[in-house]
């Protein structure tokens, strides 16, 4: 496993790759890996030739400086999870490497970046495309690994991709959750032991709520998993919507798409948690 640095040094690494026509699989993280991470990499391992994962904690995607700050940054302990996961380049760069100069490019991909997260952390998304295209760009992988936790960032790069255009394949891998539910996160380590049982009451409901979809009105159900959040202790609730999972667009009927999500964004302490749950799929 090659630990390199610097783009030059990763620009070189894979030229010989792309000589003899090479699959090559990506998987970006910010680091603090789990088994989530190592899920995208084991199915990257399994379908290229090459596997290059980044570990970039991305500035440009940080709407809130103390947010920055706190993101866990564990290199050390990741490199060890890699070399056990048949990696063969790891691409951990300084942000100077990676933003030399300002990047004022701007990304918009209304109405995807318009609503949830987009709504919540003005700029995210278009720090996220900027640094997901300069990976793009260094690296022009064959496949392109993601989770599905992540679902507004995933369908929002894979509009990137369809209008850049890039020719990468983008795979979107399902959300990894620990044996009680919570879905696994880098930000998880920032829980407390008392806020990590409190974070629970997130994914219970959702599979709650998907339980009642063919009891309750789309309305009263969101309202439903509102009231339940608010009243969990130790959970804030930042939004939770009901969407469209093509459109990301909150829907008011069951009958209004054929693909529906129920998107939650929870505080547990200071700690920001997302999640979210299928409750329609008749794609
Ligand atoms: O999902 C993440 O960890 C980040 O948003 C990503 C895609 C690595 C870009 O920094």
């Amino acid at each position: 496993m090659k630990v390199i640095t610097s783009s030059e040094e990763l620009k070189k690494a894979l030229l010989p790759h792309y000589d003899s026509k090479k699959f090559i699989g990506l998987v970006p993280t910010m680091g603090a890996l789990h088994q989530g991470h190592l899920s995208l990499v084991e199915k990257a391992t399994s379908e290229n030739d090459i596997t290059v994962i980044s570990i970039f904690v991305n500035p440009t995607q940080f709407n809130d400086p103390e947010d920055l700050k706190k993101y866990p940054r564990t290199l050390e302990a990741d490199l060890a999870l890699l070399e056990k996961a048949n990696v063969d380049i790891v691409f951990a760069p300084t942000v100077e490497d990676v933003y030399p100069t300002k990047d004022t490019r701007i990304f918009s991909y209304p109405p995807l970046d318009e609503v949830m997260e987009g709504k919540a952390r003005p700029g995210h998304f278009n720090g996220v495309c900027q640094i997901v295209s300069k990976l793009f760009t260094l690296t022009n992988p064959t496949r392109a690994y993601f989770g599905e936790k992540d679902f507004q960032q995933l369908a929002i790069i894979r509009e990137m991709v369809r209008t850049y255009p890039f020719q990468i394949e983008i795979v979107g891998c399902p959300i990894m959750r620990e044996k009680d539910g919570l879905a696994m996160s880098s930000r998880n380590m920032r829980l407390t032991p008392i806020q990590r049982t409190q974070a629970l009451n997130i994914s219970k409901t959702l599979f709650s709520a998907k339980e009642k979809v063919d009891t309750y009105t789309l309305p009263s159900l969101k309202v439903w998993v509102e009231n339940e959040i608010k009243s969990s202790e130790g959970l804030d609730l930042d939004y939770f919507e009901i969407i469209d999972g093509n459109t990301l667009q909150p829907i008011e009927n069951w009958q209004d798409a054929s693909y529906i999500v129920g998107c939650i964004t929870v505080f547990c302490g200071e700690v920001r948690l997302i999640d979210n749950i299928t409750l329609k799929n008749n794609k």
